[in-house]
This record gives C-alpha cells, sequence and structure tokens, in this order.
C-alpha cells in the first residue's frame, strides 16, 4: 500500500497546492454549522433563512431549522434567469440510438406540467409517490416535479421484481405509482407495466398508475386506475405550478437499500441539508466549469443518480449525458464511443462498469478520441489498482486525476474523495484518498481506539454533515441500532477501513453481511429469506465469493426440507425463486445442497465459516479468531465439514 510510481501519478497532482487543502478542511471542522451555513447561503437560494443552524439531538441531526426551499426551484427556475436558460440539462440517448435534448428551459416546462398532472391527481405534500422507470428524461421530471408539491418520492430500480416493487409501494404508502410501458436494456425489454400490475395486485392502496409510453407494448390499462402521460400531460390545465416553500427538513426522497437483516429499510433524505452537500460536493470533486460536459453512468435507481445525475449537477446549472442503457450494447465500445461524441470531460463510473470494459482489451477505447476527458472518478466498490492503472492510462491518457468517491446511500453524496477543486492530493491507486471538507472521519478498532497506522478497524464519522441520512422510515428504533450503537455517538459505516504511514484512507469493503455484487448492495439475509420462502429450503446461508468481473458473486449453501430432493431442477427452481422475489441481480450463481450448518451454540449460523468455504478456503486463518463464542477448534472442524459436504455434493 505504499505510494505508486512517480510515473503513474497525474500530472496535475504536483501543480496543485496541496497544503491550501489540508488548511481548508481543518478549519471547516473548527466550526461545522458555521462552515456550513456559509456554503449552504452561497449555493442554494432559500425562500426563508433559517433560524437554527443545526440541531443536533443525537442521533438525529436537523439542518438548517426553520429555512424554507424548494429543490425543484433550485435545480430548475432559478437558472431561467441566468445565460443557462437555454443551456442543456441533459443530452439523453437512448440504447437504441434515439436522442433528445433538454435545456433548462424545457425542463422548467416538462416539470411544471408534470407537477400540475400530479397536483390534479390529489398530490400534496402529504402524499408518497413511487417511480418505476427506465432512464429516460421522464425519470428526472417525475422527481423534480414531486419535490415540487413537496411529495417524498421513492424511485425503484427497474430491474427490481414485482415482488420487490410492491414491498416498497406497500412500506412507503403510496397514492401513486409513475411507470413505463417498458424500458430498453441490452436489446431487450423490460415489461415495466406487466411487473407492476402484478406487484399492484398486492398494493391495494395505489389509486393511480401513470405510465409512460416508451417502448409501444401491448399493455393493460386499468379503467379508473391506469392513465397514459401522453394524455394527462396534454389535459392538464396549468403551464405552471408554484414551487412549495418546504421546511429544510422536509424528506425528500426515501431510497430502499439493502442492510444486515430482513427486508430493505427506506433511508430518508431531507431537503436543505441533502441539496446543499450534493451542490458542494459536486463542485468540490468534479470540478465543473461552465462549458463542460458531465456524464455519470450509474443508474438513476440507486443513490448515485439521485445525487450525482440529478440534484448535484442540476442544482449548479450543469450539462449531463443520461444514457438509457448498458454501456457495452450494441458494440464494446459503445461508452467509449459516446464519450467521444458528446465530448464529455468528466466521466463518474464503477469500478464493475471497468472491469466489464477491461474484459474487451485496450483495443476499444483506443479507436476513440477521448482527449476531452479531464477529471474520471469510480464509485460504488475499493477499486482494484490494476483497474485504476488501466482506466488512468487507457481512458484517461494519463492526464486526467482518478477521483475514487467513498459514500453510501445513507450519507447522502460524496464523504471521502480527492479534490481537484480544493486542491488535489497525490492520488494513490486504490486509496479514496481523504476526507472532504466538513467531514470528520477516524478508524476505530474494536475496542472503539484509534487504529494505528496499518491497523485495520471500521471507518466512523464523528460530527454530524448535511447530506446525513435522517432516519429510517418508520424505524427509529433500527436506525439507533445500524449506525449509532456499535461506537455510540459516531455514525458507524459497516465499512473496514486502514489508514497507511502518511494518513491516507483505504476502504475495504463491508464489515457486515452486506453483499456488493457489481455494484449492487444486496443483504444476505435478504436472499437467505428469499430462498427459505420456497416450499422446498429448510434452512440457508449465504455469502458472497470474490469474483474478478462482479466484485462479488452469491453462493448460497442450502438445506432441503425431509421430502425433498437436491437436484439440479430444484437448483434451478430455486434460482428463479429468488429472481422473483428480488430481481435477477439477487440470482444465487452457485447453489451447494447441504445436511448442516455451521452454527455457534446459541445457534448462530457462523458467518465467516461460510465465507470460508464459499471462497475455497483462503482465509481460514482470519476465521478462527473471528467467529463469536466458538473456540479455534470449533471453527476450524465447522470449516471442514461444510468443506467436505460441499465437495461430496459436486
Ligand atoms: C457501500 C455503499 C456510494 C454510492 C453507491 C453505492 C461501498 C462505495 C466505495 C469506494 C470502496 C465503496 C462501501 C459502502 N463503496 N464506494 N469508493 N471504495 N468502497 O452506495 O449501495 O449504499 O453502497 O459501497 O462498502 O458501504 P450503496
Amino acid at each position: 500500500m505504499s505510494a505508486p510510481d512517480e510515473n503513474t501519478l497525474p500530472t496535475t497532482s504536483r501543480i496543485f497546492p496541496v497544503n491550501r487543502y489540508f488548511d481548508f478542511q481543518r478549519r471547516s471542522l473548527e466550526n461545522i454549522e458555521e462552515f456550513w451555513a456559509k456554503t449552504a447561503k452561497e449555493n442554494i437560494t432559500w425562500f426563508k433563512t433559517w433560524d437554527k443552524i443545526l440541531d443536533w439531538n443525537i442521533p438525529f441531526a436537523k439542518w438548517f431549522v426553520g429555512g424554507k426551499l424548494n429543490v425543484s426551484y433550485n435545480c430548475v427556475d432559478r437558472h431561467l434567469d441566468s445565460p443557462n436558460r437555454n443551456k442543456v440539462a441533459y443530452y439523453w440517448e437512448g440504447e437504441k440510438g434515439d436522442t433528445r435534448t433538454l435545456s433548462y428551459q424545457d425542463l422548467f416546462s416538462e416539470v411544471n406540467k408534470f407537477a400540475s398532472v400530479l397536483k390534479e391527481l390529489g398530490v400534496t405534500q402529504k402524499k408518497r409517490v413511487t417511480i418505476y422507470l427506465p432512464m429516460i428524461p421522464e425519470l428526472p421530471v417525475a422527481m423534480l416535479a414531486c419535490a415540487r408539491l413537496g411529495a417524498a418520492f421513492t424511485v425503484v430500480f427497474s430491474g427490481f421484481s414485482s415482488q420487490a416493487l410492491s414491498d416498497r409501494m406497500n412500506d412507503s404508502e403510496s397514492s401513486v405509482l409513475i411507470t413505463a410501458d417498458g424500458g430498453y436494456r441490452r436489446g431487450k425489454i423490460i415489461p415495466l407495466k406487466t411487473i407492476s400490475d402484478e406487484a399492484l395486485e398486492d398494493s391495494p392502496k395505489v389509486d393511480h398508475v401513470i405510465v409512460y409510453k416508451r417502448t409501444n407494448e401491448n399493455v393493460q390499462m386499468k379503467q379508473g386506475r391506469d392513465l397514459w402521460w401522453s394524455d394527462l400531460v396534454a389535459n392538464t390545465k396549468n403551464e405552471f405550478v408554484k414551487p412549495e416553500e418546504l421546511e429544510s427538513t422536509h424528506p425528500l426522497y426515501l431510497l430502499y437499500s439493502s442492510g444486515t437483516t430482513g427486508k430493505p429499510k427506506a433511508i430518508v433524505h431531507g431537503t436543505g441539508g441533502y441539496l446543499t452537500y450534493v451542490n458542494a460536493t459536486t463542485q468540490w470533486v468534479f470540478d465543473p466549469k461552465p462549458s463542460d460536459v458531465y456524464w455519470c453512468a450509474a443508474d438513476i435507481g440507486w443513490v448515485t443518480g439521485h445525487s450525482y445525475i440529478v440534484f448535484g449537477p442540476l442544482s449548479l446549472g450543469m450539462t449531463s449525458v443520461l444514457y438509457e442503457g448498458v454501456p457495452d450494447y450494441p458494440q464494446n465500445d459503445r461508452l467509449w464511443e459516446m464519450v467521444e461524441r458528446y465530448g464529455v470531460n468528466i466521466l463518474y463510473t464503477s469500478p464493475t462498469a471497468l472491469r466489464g470494459m477491461m474484459r474487451y482489451g485496450d483495443e476499444p477505447p483506443s479507436r476513440h478520441d477521448l482527449h476531452s476527458l479531464r477529471i474520471l472518478g469510480s464509485v460504488g466498490e475499493p477499486i482494484n489498482p490494476h483497474v485504476w492503472l488501466w482506466y488512468f492510462h487507457n481512458i484517461g491518457g494519463g492526464r486526467c486525476p482518478i477521483v475514487d468517491t467513498w459514500w453510501q446511500t445513507e450519507t447522502g453524496g460524496i464523504l471521502i474523495s480527492a479534490s481537484p477543486r480544493l486542491g488535489l492530493v497525490p492520488l494513490k491507486p486504490g486509496s479514496a484518498t481523504f476526507p472532504l471538507p466538513g467531514i470528520e472521519a477516524e478508524v476505530l478498532n474494536d475496542d472503539g481506539k484509534p487504529a494505528k497506522t496499518n491497523e485495520k478497524g471500521y471507518i466512523v464519522i464523528k460530527q454530524p454533515w448535511p447530506g446525513m441520512l435522517q432516519t429510517l422510515y418508520h424505524d427509529e428504533e433500527r436506525y439507533r441500532q445500524v449506525y449509532w450503537s456499535k461506537f455510540p455517538g459516531v455514525y458507524y459505516a459497516g465499512d473496514y477501513c486502514v489508514r497507511d504511514d502518511e494518513g491516507y484512507f483505504w476502504l475495504l469493503g463491508r464489515a457486515d453481511e452486506v453483499l456488493k455484487v457489481s455494484g449492487h448492495r444486496l443483504g444476505t439475509i435478504e436472499i437467505e429469506d428469499a430462498l427459505v420462502s420456497h416450499p422446498a429450503v429448510a434452512e440457508s446461508a449465504v455469502a458472497g465469493k470474490a469474483d474478478e468481473l462482479k466484485g462479488e458473486r452469491i453462493v448460497a449453501f442450502v438445506i432441503v426440507k425431509a421430502g425433498h430432493k437436491p437436484t439440479e431442477e430444484l437448483s434451478r427452481e430455486l434460482r428463479e425463486h429468488v429472481r422473483k422475489a428480488i430481481g435477477p441481480l439477487a440470482t444465487p450463481e452457485e447453489i451447494h445442497f447441504v445436511k448442516s450448518l455451521p452454527k455457534t451454540r446459541s445457534g448462530k449460523i457462523m458467518r465467516r465459516v461460510v465465507k470460508a468455504v464459499a471462497n475455497g478456503m483462503q482465509n481460514v486463518g482470519d476465521v478462527t479468531t473471528l467467529e463469536d463464542q466458538a473456540s479455534v477448534e470449533e471453527v476450524k472442524r465447522a470449516v471442514l465439514e461444510l468443506e467436505e459436504q460441499v465437495k461430496s455434493g459436486d
């Protein structure tokens, strides 16, 4: 983990005044309230200034209390009085190559018309709306229209199943669903309306379903419930809907994310603090210039898209590329071809996408002129140093700093990253470098003491920040317990981290039962619950196995109930069952039928044993000291036993 060869470092890192950055960061922490108040005042338009900067009633933070604003106003209306009026907000491209260009003026008009539609359907500050759309401009339009009215929305990734969609509509108590007839992905059509129909059978509280026509699929429209987007917009009476003057603490959206127990919980983000945070971090990390074209190649179904395709960039009047499909379809150079065609200056993607591109070798990007690129970003998982170097040389041509951005759905925005705007520190492939201003991060060991240099521990955040989650929807207790109980008074992120001899932060992946499969976050217990809901399954244990392409792949150990046979056929059926329960992203890649699972004396599954066996025992050394309540001998025996069962099953 030492610094790489000088020649591999971006030239910019030697030019920028690094000390300025550390000074700025240190000063910000001396008085975070003053620091964030200044940031909020300078960057966000408030209808009314706050009475109190921060109400910190651990672990509940209320930012800019008494302040009033509207996110839709900040992302759209305020650009109309400026040269940004006719600036492009989104260059949209469909997977098939169809394109649309929306200026800020266009966005204003679309958002208002759709807000008017929602208003006529009875959507108010007190309602929730579920959005299940493909990556088309109507997705940000719908989000901004909800924000305009103050209705908290929840976006469900279009790869989730009907059951997952229904769970989210019910848990959020949504009265409206916004969807499409279908969406394109890798040349296929995802039948979003058909999936929605199935979900709606179990979600009777949804009164209205608004359907956007994208693919012209034949779909069923239920009388009195289902309405076409185009008809509603054509018939709405208002061209302008006044943005609601909302409390700074008003919830902006709920986003479901997997944790260490059962079903995903809704992470709640607020208005004033969240917007201040995503706006500031977009500037610090991506250093956008007025004429830049920026492309965050994530899906809006995840938090990256919320913060860095929609709210951060739009609040700054930036021009973004918005792309519907996958990056290697129909040709494997699609991503690079688009970078060249749009003259993209800032590209933000994931290690998983990069590993996927690397499979095709160096030739596809070399076919394109990528000189427009100035800054490259990475998010979602630790980036392997060899992937970092490939990105740096083959995509960035050795000129562009890579901002490896560490954060989570819960944190709202980036917490740890280099900052080309404020002063770029020398980069090290695989390290996210240092916390951003206003963020006080530390690594603690199991005893809750600061970890020593190169000692692996847990990353924590010691002071509240404006982007942090407000709570878990309808579950304050779980909010306390998950994030604030391991080390009292500090935010526990659930990630391992070490700091090297120069203080750099190296984020090492999850310390809990959360998996990252192709960058998608899934809970092992969530997948186990899905497996156990099949009539043939008595018990199961799921673990992540290191995978070159996906980061982690899902391995399941399954005990079948008496009277059922562990066959290939059953294995196929179980895979299909999990797809239906959660979505294709959660499909186990390996299923091993076993007769028993390793358990501690208190009956808990020995998680580390399961993981070690799934990974071919590489880290059995680690296991021996870590399992709850079990002796070294017991753990060793458990590993051997499970190994033996897997071998005899093959
Ligand atoms: C988890 C959060 C952040 C938005 C998209 C994912 C992992 C994220 C990095 C990074 C190492 C990273 C962590 C974190 N993670 N970025 N740059 N380096 N690990 O949000 O689905 O809530 O997942 O992703 O393990 O806890 P998410």
